[in-house]
C-alpha cells in the first residue's frame, strides 16, 4: 500500500495557530513527523495543539517568531535545532491579515505588510533552515500561496502583489538548491472549508462555488493533504512546482 511515511522528519509549520496551519500541523504529524509549532501572539492555540501532537507519539516544541524579522527567524531556528534536531520540512504558511479593496483605496502600508509576510517571511525561512539541509543532503520547502496569486481578483491587489513576490522567490529557490536534494513547491489553496467556517455555519457561498468547476469549497483537510504529499519521497521529483488545490478556479500550465 502507498503510504505518506514522514517518521524521522522534524517539520516547521509556521502560522500553525490559523486556520489551515493547524491540520496541516495534525496531518504531517499524523504521517509521523515531529513537528514546530510556530505561532505569533496565539500562545495558547500553540501549547493546546502541541499537547495533542505529543499525546499522537510525536516530538513537538512551539516556538514563537515574527517571521517579518531576520533576528526573530534566527533565534526561532536557533530553538529548533537544539530541542528537535535540524529541520527537514519548512511550510511557510504565516500570513498578515489586512483589509481587501481596490487599489486607488488600499493603504500603502498594506503593500509593505504583504511584501513582509509573503515575500521576506520566504527569504528568511530559507535562510535560516535551508542551510541545515544542505548539510543533511534531503529537504523541503513548501510555501502556502493562494488561487488569488493566479487570478488577480479585484480588491487583492495587495495579497496578489505579496504573494506573486513570493512565488518569484521560491521558484529561484528551486534552482538554486535542487542540486543538494532540496525541492521547494507551493499549494495554492481557493477560499477554503475552516474551523472559522464550520463555528460560523458558512462553510457553504453559493456564489463562489458557482464559479469553481467542482462546485464546492475546498476544505482545510484538502489542503493539507497535498501538503503532506509535497512533504514526502512520493513527491520527490516535484521542484518549482505551484499546484492549485481549488477546485479548477484557476489553473497553471501552457
Ligand atoms: N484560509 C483560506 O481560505 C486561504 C485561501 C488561500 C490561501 N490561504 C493561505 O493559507 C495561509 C494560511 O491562511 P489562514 O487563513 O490559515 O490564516 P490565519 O488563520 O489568519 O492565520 C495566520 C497565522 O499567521 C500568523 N502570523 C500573522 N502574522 C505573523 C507574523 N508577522 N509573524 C509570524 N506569524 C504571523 C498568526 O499567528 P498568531 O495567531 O499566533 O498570532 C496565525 O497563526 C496563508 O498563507 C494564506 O495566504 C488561505
Amino acid at each position: 500500500m502507498l503510504k505518506i511515511d514522514l517518521t524521522g522528519k522534524t517539520a516547521v509549520i509556521t502560522g500553525a495557530t490559523g486556520q489551515l496551519g493547524r491540520v496541516m500541523v495534525r496531518t504531517l504529524a499524523g504521517c509521523g513527523a515531529d513537528i514546530a509549532v510556530h505561532y505569533l501572539k496565539n500562545k495558547d492555540a500553540a501549547e493546546r495543539l502541541a499537547q495533542e501532537v505529543r499525546a499522537a507519539g510525536r516530538r513537538c516544541i512551539t516556538v514563537q517568531a515574527d517571521v517579518t524579522h531576520p533576528d526573530s527567524v534566527k533565534q526561532m531556528q536557533n530553538s529548533i535545532n537544539q530541542e528537535l534536531g535540524p529541520a527537514h520540512i519548512i511550510v511557510n504558511n504565516a500570513i498578515i491579515q489586512y483589509n481587501c479593496t481596490t487599489i486607488l483605496n488600499q493603504d500603502p502600508g498594506d503593500y509593505e505588510s504583504q511584501f513582509r509576510s509573503c515575500v521576506m517571511q520566504n527569504v528568511l525561512m530559507a535562510k535560516a533552515f535551508v542551510p541545515g539541509m544542505i548539510d543533511g543532503g534531503w529537504g523541503r520547502v513548501i510555501g502556502i500561496n493562494t488561487e488569488c496569486a493566479l487570478l488577480c481578483p479585484t480588491n487583492q491587489s495587495a495579497y496578489v502583489s505579496g504573494k506573486r513576490g513570493m512565488d518569484g522567490v521560491l521558484r529561484t529557490l528551486a534552482k538554486e538548491v535542487g542540486e543538494y536534494g532540496i525541492t521547494v513547491n507551493q499549494v495554492a489553496p481557493g477560499w477554503t472549508v475552516s474551523d472559522r467556517d464550520r463555528e460560523n455555519g458558512t462553510e457553504s457561498r453559493p456564489e463562489y462555488e458557482a464559479s469553481i468547476p467542482l462546485r464546492r469549497r475546498g476544505t482545510d483537510q484538502e489542503i493539507a493533504n497535498v501538503a503532506a504529499f509535497l512533504a514526502s519521497d512520493l513527491a520527490s521529483y516535484i521542484t518549482g512546482a505551484i499546484i492549485p488545490v481549488c477546485g479548477g478556479h484557476a489553473s497553471t500550465g501552457i
